[in-house]
């Protein structure tokens, strides 16, 4: 089998289905080689975020929450719950249901688009040609060339050498999704947004959970403000940290995992059930192309690529996981629209890195855009600063969920928004707005100048930008200005 497409792009991913269905509405000739295969062995669309990330563990979360709710927040609201039970089975079932519908969905859309779907393994040969691998013994290899390619292949979690994955007690992050016993006793190595996330989601479901990292202090790429309070928040409900801790091992004892580790204090180990190593992912780019195409990759492993994703080598891209920047879905999708549309001749502007929303999806929930107040300190900007705390916003009291703050920082001189910080309940959502206003330029004036209906929680990112210039309405301000 030979065919030629305009575009052939390898990878299934939300960088690379993304990019190819952008590339078929562009009337570009459009094939997507996929290699991801389910429990049956069978193809499914959407790499990691749809089949083993932002989309099952977030079904996850929501069904933590509401049993975490019915066993611990209901009788605050008059509802009497007796007998709350947990039925794991079917808690993890409707995971796979919501997943099953959503990558069923990219194949439907392929379909719809007319995109050309392979399920095999790709690898870039000179020529612009792509060898496919089946996955099954008994098919046969071929190959399609194209006049250009993108490269999607996103990311796997990182391993660390003296703590193998053995997929029973020492595990990834897609083994935490599918526990079929909730573990007494849950170790996670790391404490970054997948252990705080998943280790949130097992927590409300009964666990002792133990998160250990290696350096000191939570969430550095946020804002101080907001880490802070966020350890706050996961301490008193129950997540227990061990900063600074040197892994040493683990064994296997009675189908228990002994943990060794050393901190400032000595050395310690703990026996755990279960054991997740989240220590952050590593691009897929090994073995990805023949010498001679001349692709370059960095020493961490990521694929070398300009502001536009452009490799150096004429008509072949990369997107998403596998080049530097973010490993997020909405980071990998916007770069595939964007070079979807440059191989399409149309004018485009880079996908801006320093302004893509940050979300964690705990409780509360995290989410920040643009720069941090370290970043700004560092780079020695003027800024000013506005907070607002939920518990003064009339919808969170209503929702019984008053912790948190919302921190807009703005430049000193020329007043445009430069940061925006949230911890608290739909600080996801929150966030959009933010976001919006970051790209069209806003000041923080502009924010404050803008109708936001009321009682909604958006009325926070409202009050914080009114509170930049001293003038909130509903926390009392020093300095209060005319
Ligand atoms: P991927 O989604 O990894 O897709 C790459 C695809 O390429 C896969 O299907 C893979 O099988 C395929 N592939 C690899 N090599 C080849 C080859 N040689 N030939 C053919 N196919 C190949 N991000 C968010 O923005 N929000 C979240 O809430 C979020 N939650 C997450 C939760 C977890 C537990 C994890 C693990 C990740 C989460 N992420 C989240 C990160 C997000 O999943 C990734 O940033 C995103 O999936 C990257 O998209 P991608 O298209 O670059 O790669
Ligand atoms: P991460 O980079 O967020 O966190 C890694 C953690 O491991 C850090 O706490 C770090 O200090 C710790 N660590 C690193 N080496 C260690 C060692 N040797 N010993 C002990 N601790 C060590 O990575 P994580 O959580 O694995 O997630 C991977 C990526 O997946 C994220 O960076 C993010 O891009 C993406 N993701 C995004 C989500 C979202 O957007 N809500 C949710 C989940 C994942």
């Amino acid at each position: 089998m030979s065919r030629h497409f305009d575009v052939v792009v390898v990878g299934g991913g939300p960088g690379g289905y993304v990019a190819a269905i952008r590339c078929a509405q562009l009337g570009l000739a459009t094939a997507c080689v996929d290699a991801w295969r389910d429990e049956a062995g069978k193809a499914s669309l959407g790499g990691t975020c749809l089949n083993v990330g932002c989309i099952p563990s977030k079904a996850l979360i929501e069904s933590s929450e509401w049993y975490h709710r019915a066993r611990h927040e209901m009788g605050a609201h008059g509802i009497k719950l007796d007998g709350v039970s947990l039925d794991l089975k079917a808690l993890l079932q409707r995971k796979d249901q919501v997943v099953k519908a959503l990558t069923q969905g990219v194949h439907a859309l392929f379909m719809a688009n007319k995109v050309n779907f392979f399920h095999g393994r790709g690898k870039l040969l000179d020529g612009k040609r792509i060898a496919v691998s089946p996955l099954d013994k008994g098919e046969k290899a071929f190959e399609i060339t194209a006049d250009n390619v993108i490269l999607a292949t996103g990311s796997s979690p990182a391993e660390l050498e003296q703590l193998p994955f053995d997929g029973k007690h020492i595990v990834d992050s897609t083994a935490a999704l599918a526990f079929d016993k909730v573990p007494k006793k849950l170790g996670i190595v790391g404490a970054g947004v997948i252990a705080l996330e998943l280790g949130s989601v097992w927590r409300r479901l009964g666990s002792e959970v133990v998160l250990l990292k290696s350096r000191p202090g939570l969430l550095p790429a946020a804002d101080p403000h907001i880490a802070g309070e966020a350890l706050r928040c996961f301490r008193e409900q129950g997540l227990q940290f061990v900063m600074g801790a040197r892994i040493q091992g683990a064994e296997i004892k009675r189908n228990k995992v002994v943990l060794s580790y050393q901190d400032d204090n000595g050395e310690h180990s703990l026996r755990l059930d279960k054991l997740i190593v989240a220590v952050g992912r590593r691009p897929n780019s090994e073995g990805l192309w023949e010498e001679a195409v001349g692709l370059r990759r960095d020493a961490r492993g990521f694929i070398e690529v300009d502001a536009y994703c452009r490799t150096g080598v004429d008509g072949v891209y990369a997107i998403g996981d596998v080049v530097r920047g973010p490993m997020l879905a909405h980071k990998a999708s916007e770069e595939g629209v964007m070079v979807a549309e440059l191989i399409a001749g149309k004018t485009v502007l880079p996908v801006d890195l320093d302004t893509v929303p940050s979300v964690i999806y705990t409780d509360p929930e995290i989410a920040w855009v643009g720069a941090t107040e370290n970043e700004l300190k560092q780079a020695g900007r003027a800024y000013k600063v506005g907070s607002f705390p939920f518990a003064a916003n009339g919808r969170a009291r209503a929702l019984g969920r008053t912790e948190g703050h919302v921190r807009m920082l703005a430049d000193a001189a020329t007043d445009r928004v430069l940061g925006v910080h949230i911890i608290g309940p739909q600080a996801s959502e929150l966030i959009a707005c933010a976001k919006l206003a970051m790209d069209f330029g806003a000041s923080s004036e502009d924010v404050a100048m803008t109708l936001f209906a009321h009682p909604t929680l958006s009325e926070a990112l409202h009050e914080a930008a009114l509170s930049v210039d001293q003038r909130a309405i509903h926390v009392v301000q020093a300095g209060k200005k005319a």
